[in-house]
């Protein structure tokens, strides 16, 4: 039987999406879901329903009886997902799941220094530990979703231009339903077992490329600039934009000013067997019209 945890949210949704397009029949999907509102489209479908928390390890034991297959979607509650990840391979390996596949994040730096640290710190130990399970792994370390950019953008790009404090660093945006696609050609073909692949697109843009693409899609002149941090936090500081938010702004800046998110590697385009989606195609979807 074959497992989708995080099947309410985007990335697993879509990937059971694209495990329907691709003709498995939806009786065979099972989705763990933790509240049975949001999954009301999946059960229309066919697709059977087990309820677990990540917390609860108790319910994950329950929930994963008889799975063979167990796409783990990472969480994300930063603080407890240490425990939460724990929980979920110790409940997969007791009850005996063969082949454990999990969405992690990509990154270069995974000591103390990173200024990402909190974010990897869960995924490193993740993986860990699922590779001394002895369960068979597949570990998808995802580059930076494509849909993350408006996010470092702000709503009023077009008019005031780029301002983040991420230097020339270069990142390989990747679309969500690229991932997806890829993952469920994993789950459908074989060969994936005790494999890590980097699913980041095979194109690397610095935000200042980006602000190029977004003048040629507006017609404007659509700036790019480079402050310290320290005016950057202070600029955000008083237009009342909340601490917490503004320093997983400065972090994030700060880490792909490092590169860690640039990527040279080409797997997901050859699970994918075509380009992902450019950052270009991305952004004219988005803006076009602005
Ligand atoms: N690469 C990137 O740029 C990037 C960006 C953001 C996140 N991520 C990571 O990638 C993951 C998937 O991305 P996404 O866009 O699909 O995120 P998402 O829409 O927030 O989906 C996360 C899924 O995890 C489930 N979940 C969270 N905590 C849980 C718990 N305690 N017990 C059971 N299920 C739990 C959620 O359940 P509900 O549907 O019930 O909420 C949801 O279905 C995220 O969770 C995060 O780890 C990566």
């Amino acid at each position: 039987m074959m497992l989708i945890t995080g099947a309410t949210g985007q990335l697993g949704r879509a990937t059971v999406e694209f495990l329907l397009k691709k003709g498995f029949p939806a009786d065979r999907i099972t989705a763990l879901v933790r509240d049975e509102s949001k999954a009301v489209d999946l059960e229309s479908k066919g697709i059977h329903l087990r309820f677990a928390d990540y917390n609860d390890y108790a319910s994950l034991v329950k929930a994963f009886e008889g799975v063979e297959k167990l796409l783990f979607v990472s969480g994300n509650d930063i603080i407890n997902r240490s425990k939460q990840h724990d929980n979920v391979v110790k409940a997969a390996k007791g009850i005996g799941v063969k082949h454990i596949i999990y969405t992690s994040f990509e990154r270069k730096n995974e000591t103390e220094t990173s200024p990402i640290a909190m974010v990897a710190k869960a995924h490193i130990e993740t993986e860990n530990s699922i590779k001394a399970s002895g369960m068979d792994f597949t570990i998808l370390r995802n580059s930076l979703y494509v849909e993350a950019i408006p996010m470092f953008l702000g709503n009023q790009v077009i008019e005031k231009g780029i301002i983040l404090p991420v230097g020339n660093g270069m990142v390989s945006f990747t679309a969500r339903k690229d991932i997806a696609e890829a993952i469920a050609i994993i789950l459908l073909t074989k060969g994936h077992e005790n494999r890590e692949y980097i699913l980041a697109n095979t194109e690397n843009v610095s935000f200042r490329t980006i602000a190029g693409i977004l003048s040629r899609i507006s017609g404007r002149n659509v700036t790019f600039s480079n402050p310290s941090v320290e005016a950057f936090t202070l600029a955000l500081g008083n237009a009342g934009v909340p601490n917490d938010f503004i320093g997983f702004l400065t972090s994030f800046s700060e880490a792909i000013k490092q590169g860690e998110f640039a990527s040279a590697k080409t797997d997901l385009e050859m699970l994918l067997g075509r380009n992902p989606l450019s950052v270009e195609e991305y952004l004219k979807q988005l803006y076009q019209h602005v």
